[in-house]
């Protein structure tokens, strides 16, 4: 959708394979780029260059869905090194480039996970409260730079992975996330949503965009449709 909208994008991600497909599917370039690791993010922003429009930083996601009393320590540090962290180390890599640009955006992509508390989410959702903070100190901190800061909170979103990294791969339970729900977000919804937001007039900053399916409205109400007999 950015691409329709003009911009000529970076995708980048760690599978090469499917930035690669779409990258070629948008005439835009792929980059593998894991955004844990700080030399894979120094390569990204060698090849962005020396300007940039638009980040958005969209790499997260959740390991496990255990209670506080069970939580496993190398899952949590682990969602809080993609959410936070890793939002931390490319943004500091391409902000450069975005000051340079003289119309930058940075475009968060965080959640309603980090908006409110639910049983089983404590180490998604503290990440990415820390993903709302970040993106709040960085609009603060840039004040007086030609850079906008976004964040957008998507609720519940039928994607490719999520549940299924969510839940190791286990597909029934990932199933069961969206079951009943006649029409979850799509990654379409929340990429019109982005492409929405960045397309404004430079003067204009969408702090915040927090975006739910009708049939979701609360994390904890959502209308699932009874079972067919
Ligand atoms: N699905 C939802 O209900 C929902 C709701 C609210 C917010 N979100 C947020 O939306 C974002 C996208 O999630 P999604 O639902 O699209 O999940 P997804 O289907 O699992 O996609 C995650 C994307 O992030 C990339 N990624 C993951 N770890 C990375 C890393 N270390 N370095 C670089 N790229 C990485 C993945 O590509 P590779 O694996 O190839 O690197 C993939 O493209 C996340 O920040 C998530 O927290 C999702």
């Amino acid at each position: 959708m950015l691409a329709g909208a003009g911009f000529q994008v970076t995708c980048a991600a760690r599978r090469a394979d499917r930035i690669g497909a779409l990258a070629d599917e948008i005439g835009g370039t792929a980059v593998t780029c894991d955004v844990t690791d700080a030399a894979s993010v120094a390569g990204l922003a060698d090849a962005v260059g020396g300007t940039l429009n638009l980040l958005v930083n969209n790499a997260g996601g959740a390991f496990g869905a255990t209670p506080v009393a069970e939580a496993d320590v190398d899952d949590w540090r682990r969602m809080y090194d993609v959410n936070v962290l890793g939002l931390v180390r490319v943004t500091r890599a391409l902000l450069p480039a975005l000051i340079a640009s003289g119309d930058g955006m940075i475009l968060n992509v965080g959640s309603t996970a980090g908006r409110i508390a639910y049983e089983g989410g404590g180490g998604y959702t503290a990440a990415k409260h820390g993903t709302q903070v970040v993106s709040e100190t960085l609009r603060l901190e840039l004040w007086d730079q030609p850079v906008r800061v976004c964040e957008i909170a998507p609720g519940m979103v039928k994607t490719d992975e999520f549940a299924l990294v969510r839940f190791d791969g286990d597909q029934q339970k990932a199933d069961a996330i969206y079951a009943g729900v006649a029409a979850p977000l799509t990654a379409e919804d929340v990429a019109d949503a982005i492409t929405w937001m960045a397309t404004r007039p430079a003067h204009v900053n969408v702090d915040e965009l927090v975006i739910r399916p009708r049939a979701q409205a609360a994390q904890h109400k959502v209308f699932r449709e009874p079972s067919a007999p």
